[in-house]
């Protein structure tokens, strides 16, 4: 938007007559774009076209004042989810602090590890029994009781705001539960509600796109469609039985489920998180994911939130493989035009690979082969979250490095769930498909990096190794560029929660495994005990505390990998214009190793042989030409400058 157009806006005293031609300006501005793609998607749909510019300005005028204003302060300011400043954590509402009025109470534990980005699990009314955590949604902006009420939520976002917080929450775009209003109208036999989902009389076109369907969960809901007896009818359900896909190719729902975005937006959400959203466009003969279709509905939708409220953005949340991920920011290589942020599942998952194999080799054939991102997006880089490890590896990339894709797959699930007798990890292996052999992997980060092992066999070598890893990790996630996502509890080495076997409704989901209770007894604990859960909850502090004093950890396309031909080592570098740099070592092996330093002068990161590590705030001198890693350090170099 033109400073002058912005400066006049928010200077004016006019009020709504501004705020309303800020409207009408970015209606203008992007109304051609959202034509174009609606009417690829739906070329006949003349009459919901109109009905969709109604709906616009409908939807504007029903969005609060504050967030208003909002959206005009922040269009025209640096893109806030790139900064230095943002450390995130992704918790259950319920696990961590009961509900929201508990959540009030709880954020000045967040303030003081350095917390101010938020990703509530879904908190919106769901089934009573079985319900994915709150992804087979009932509705999808009514607070389930069992978290509180919207007053709760106000209050929980007022206080977030102003603590300068924001706040991130689901919309779960692909489908909604059986019981939603939209289901039951369509079991009741109404004919306008069975059209928003994929119904059939019978299994004819079913069975065509089962032959290439894969399944999400092969082992407790195979197949993708379920019969329905009340409405006598087969619906499409590509996740669980009670989670029915919704009908994109009916442009009503594409209306519906805009109003209830703009909805959840108009919450006080910073951040919307579009789950599955590969899902969204279903054809025959294909896998139905990451159609070209289903981009230009993502594409919609964040043109049509920048007409009504351009400060909410989106979160792609798109397991799929790493060159399709990085899709879901679309084409426009300054902004993007579909999700400003995505998960960076790949460098998830090539931690992981990098941890098992103690080698690097993957990790930078991907990171070097990794398609660009549009300048002003950015990525979640996480470790943990409450779903499943799924092994997103490139096979090319496998292969070139010498290795069979599907042995080294096999190797993995292997090692990471307890079938390899050496292995520290213990993780459970997910929905396990012997039809493909493949299989996903659970478990807390502390877990599956060898932390309960060591406890339970009082291993003291086990014990340092892993809490070294999962520090390793997590200074890997703080400072690779993007935002960095804790998952509530590996702060402080949270292990596997077994209890979910008790509980009929969880357990044969194995992903409970890591959604486990914040455990706030231990936390309590945390300042006066020296223990290996303070330890970690005090490095992970001080990380962050570095992170936010450096703004060379913004994302600003500033991270330039470094080989040293050391296979068990990851370097990386983070530069400003400002010459200022720091340079990230990681050793991923059991044993220490050296990496040739020669380099390092050159770059002015080693003066007079000597480095700069900010994490320890020491100077330390080299006494030959090769740095020494211990096993699993990190150093964080600062450049002499
Ligand atoms: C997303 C969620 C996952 C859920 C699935 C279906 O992948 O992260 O937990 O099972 O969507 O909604």
């Amino acid at each position: 938007m033109n400073q002058a157009v912005l400066h006049k806006l928010l200077a004016s005293k006019q009020g709504d007559k501004d705020v309303k031609s800020f409207f009408e300006l970015r209606l203008a501005t992007n109304l051609t774009l959202i034509k174009e793609a609606f009417f690829k998607i739906y070329p006949d749909a003349h009459t919901a076209f109109r009905d969709l510019l109604q709906l616009l300005e409908a939807l504007f005028s029903k969005r609060p004042g504050y967030l208003k204003t909002q959206d005009i302060e922040r269009i025209n300011t640096e893109a806030w989810y790139r900064s230095e400043q943002l450390v995130g954590m992704q918790l259950y509402v319920d696990h961590f602090s009961k509900d929201l009025k508990g959540l009030r109470n709880k954020i000045s534990y967040l303030e003081q590890l350095g917390i101010n980005f938020l990703h509530l699990m879904p908190i919106t009314t769901r089934p009573k029994g079985e319900n994915d955590g709150g992804y087979a949604v009932n509705s999808h902006t009514e607070i389930d009781p069992k978290y509180g009420t919207r007053k709760d939520l106000d209050a929980l976002t007022a206080l977030m705001r102003s603590k300068n917080m924001y706040l991130m929450l689901d919309f779960v775009v692909n489908h909604t539960s059986d019981e939603h209003k939209w289901a039951l109208k369509a079991k009741a036999g109404e004919k306008k509600y069975q059209n928003y989902y994929y119904t059939y009389a019978d299994r004819t076109i079913p069975e065509e796109f089962e032959k290439t369907l894969p399944e999400v969960f092969p082992k407790t809901a195979p197949g993708n469609y379920t019969y329905v007896p009340e409405m006598n009818k087969w619906v499409m359900t590509a996740f669980n039985n009670y989670q029915w896909d919704l009908n994109y190719t009916n442009p009503e729902v594409f209306l519906e489920m805009l109003t209830n975005l703009v909805e959840l937006s108009n919450l006080g959400v910073d951040v919307v998180r579009f789950d599955a959203l590969a899902f969204l466009w279903k054809k025959m003969g294909t896998i139905s994911q990451n159609l070209e279709e289903a981009h230009i509905i993502v594409f919609l939708y964040r043109m049509c939130l920048q007409v009504v409220a351009p400060s909410t953005i989106l979160l792609a949340e798109a397991i799929v493989a790493p060159r399709d991920i990085v899709k879901y920011f679309g084409e426009d290589i300054r902004t993007g035009n579909e999700c400003e942020i995505a998960y960076n599942a790949s460098l998830m998952a090539l931690l992981w690979n990098s941890i098992a194999t103690k080698k690097t080799a993957l990790l930078y054939k991907s990171l070097i082969n990794e398609s660009k991102k549009p300048r002003e997006c950015t990525w979640i880089n996480y470790i943990r979250c409450h779903d499943d490890i799924g092994l997103g590896l490139d096979d090319q990339h496998i292969q070139e490095l010498g290795w069979n894709p599907q042995g080294h797959r096999k190797f993995l699930l292997d090692y990471y769930c307890q079938r390899i007798g050496w292995s520290p990890a213990k993780g459970l292996l997910f929905m396990y498909n012997p039809k493909t052999g493949d299989g996903r992997i659970t478990g807390s980060a502390a877990s599956l990096l060898g932390l309960e092992k060591a406890l339970e066999t009082n291993d003291q070598e086990l014990l340092e190794q892993s809490q070294n890893k999962i520090l390793m990790l997590h200074s890997i996630v703080l400072s690779f560029g993007g935002i960095p996502l804790i998952y509530a509890g590996d702060e402080i080495g949270t292990l596997n929660d077994y209890t979910f076997l008790e509980d009929e409704v969880k357990k044969t989901d194995n992903r409970w495994v890591n959604r486990p209770q914040q455990d706030w007894k231990l936390i309590k604990t945390l300042g006066e005990k020296d223990s290996v859960h303070s330890r970690i909850f005090n490095r992970i502090k001080r990380l962050i505390t570095l992170r936010k004093a450096n703004p060379v950890f913004a994302d600003n396309e500033n991270t330039r990998l470094h080989q040293t031909g050391n296979e068990h080592i990851l370097i990386y570098e983070r530069t400003a214009e400002s010459g200022t740099g720091i340079l990230v070592l990681c050793n991923f092996d059991e044993h220490p190793q050296v990496v040739d330093s020669s380099w390092m002068a050159k770059l002015d990161y080693l003066r007079d042989q000597k480095f700069h590590d900010l994490i320890e705030d020491t100077v330390s001198e080299l006494r030959s030409g090769f740095l020494e890693l211990s096993p699993y350090q990190f150093l964080w170099l600062k450049k002499w400058h």
